[in-house]
């Protein structure tokens, strides 16, 4: 008999013989990430919760979860707030970690937030996990940008990390914290180092994270994307369906126990390429040339795409869904259901 291949195995009956009738919180969970990974867990059959501070300019949006809003429970509370945090965590047997200062540009001039939510956030929760649930798998979304300016491309998990912000310093001291937490104290954890993820439920509102939503919606508004320098610095761009594969595919694998893992796509593209593909895609908008303003020059640590060999050999997950692909979809999310995302106050 000739194998299955692997890209083309429906990895949903596994999903679902691994999470059905599980407990799953997941912090941020009306974010762009942490929707999305609810969307796919509750047909699953698990009981997902949902926690949630709706900090303005992040992305929680209630209309994000509008699909299954009766099936999920939701805790409006800040992760930083251990009375909350130990009563939610008991029982559970997944928590995706999703919560978290996410903004870079902001983190230039106000670093606090990335110090109370990303490090005593972090903190909080796996102080909660070790005294009221240790048997709970802890998984966290970090950033590529933990890595700062890449030594040697692709970059792979033994790169150093030099960051180049309070945002990308944070998620690393998180994700040594969990570490601590995992070798030290037996919670088991799993330390995702996610590259730009894109796709539907991103937040709208603004530019100053999220690029490539940033960049379809001023294509879906006919504006002209502004491509900062020479538009050659490359990146790997991923889908957001791809990236929440990563998330069930290693919560579920015992060998992503303790490890770094990166979530990237394996294809590195150009911001002119991407920009020059989202007018296609959308058939609308055009492009020109800008200088870099100074908080993105002070910021921008060059060309960067992940290695993604550590999490295919370990875990098996690899993306499936082209640039293309994803671009199209991304646009045909937002053409439908664009009053619940472009208003600067909206949140569903
Ligand atoms: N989207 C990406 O490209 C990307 C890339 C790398 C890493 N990440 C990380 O993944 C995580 C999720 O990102 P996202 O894109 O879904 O962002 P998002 O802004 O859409 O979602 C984050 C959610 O967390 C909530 N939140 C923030 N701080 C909180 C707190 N202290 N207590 C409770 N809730 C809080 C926000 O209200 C928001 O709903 C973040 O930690 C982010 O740094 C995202």
């Amino acid at each position: 008999m000739v194998a299955t291949p692997k890209k083309d195995r429906p990895r949903d009956s596994v999903f679902e013989a691994g999470f059905r009738g599980k407990n799953v919180l997941i912090t941020g969970g009306l974010g762009f990430i942490g929707s999305s990974l609810a969307l796919r867990l509750v047909p699953m059959g698990a009981k997902v919760a949902l926690l949630d501070a709706m900090i303005p300019d992040y992305g929680g949006n209630l209309f994000n979860i509008e699909p299954i809003k009766d099936d999920v429970t939701i805790n409006f509370s800040n992760i930083t707030d251990a009375t909350s945090m130990n009563y939610l965590v008991r029982d559970m047997d997944y928590i995706f970690h999703c919560a978290g200062q996410v903004c870079h540009i902001m983190s230039l001039s106000n670093p606090f937030p990335d110090i109370e939510y990303n490090i005593k956030g972090v903190a909080v929760l796996m102080q909660a996990c070790k005294n009221f649930n240790p048997s709970a798998k802890v998984i966290k979304t970090g950033t590529r940008g933990q890595y700062g300016p890449s030594v040697k491309l692709p970059v792979n998990e033994e790169a150093p990390t030099n960051p180049r912000g309070i945002y990308e310093v944070s998620n690393l001291a998180a994700e040594k914290i969990m570490k601590i937490y995992n070798d030290v104290h037996g919670v088991r954890t799993v330390l995702l180092r996610l590259t730009n993820i894109y796709g539907p439920r991103s937040q709208m509102k603004h530019s100053r994270f999220g690029v490539v939503n940033w960049f379809i919606r001023q294509a879906l508004d006919n504006e002209t994307i502004k491509v900062f320098g020479d538009g050659q610095i490359l990146r790997d761009f991923l889908y957001i369906d791809d990236c929440v594969d990563a998330l069930l595919e290693t919560a579920l694998c015992e060998k992503a126990e303790g490890e770094i893992l990166n979530v990237g796509m394996d294809k590195a593209v150009c911001f002119l390429d991407l920009v020059k593909n989202i007018i296609e895609v959308t058939g609308s908008g055009r492009w020109e040339f800008s200088e870099f303003t100074p908080e993105r020059k002070a910021q921008e640590p060059g060309d960067f795409y992940s290695d993604i060999t550590k999490i295919k050999n370990l875990v098996g997950w690899e993306p499936r869904v082209t640039l293309r692909e994803g671009l199209a979809r991304t646009a045909e999310y937002y053409r439908q259901y664009r009053q619940w995302y472009w208003d600067p106050s909206s949140n569903g």
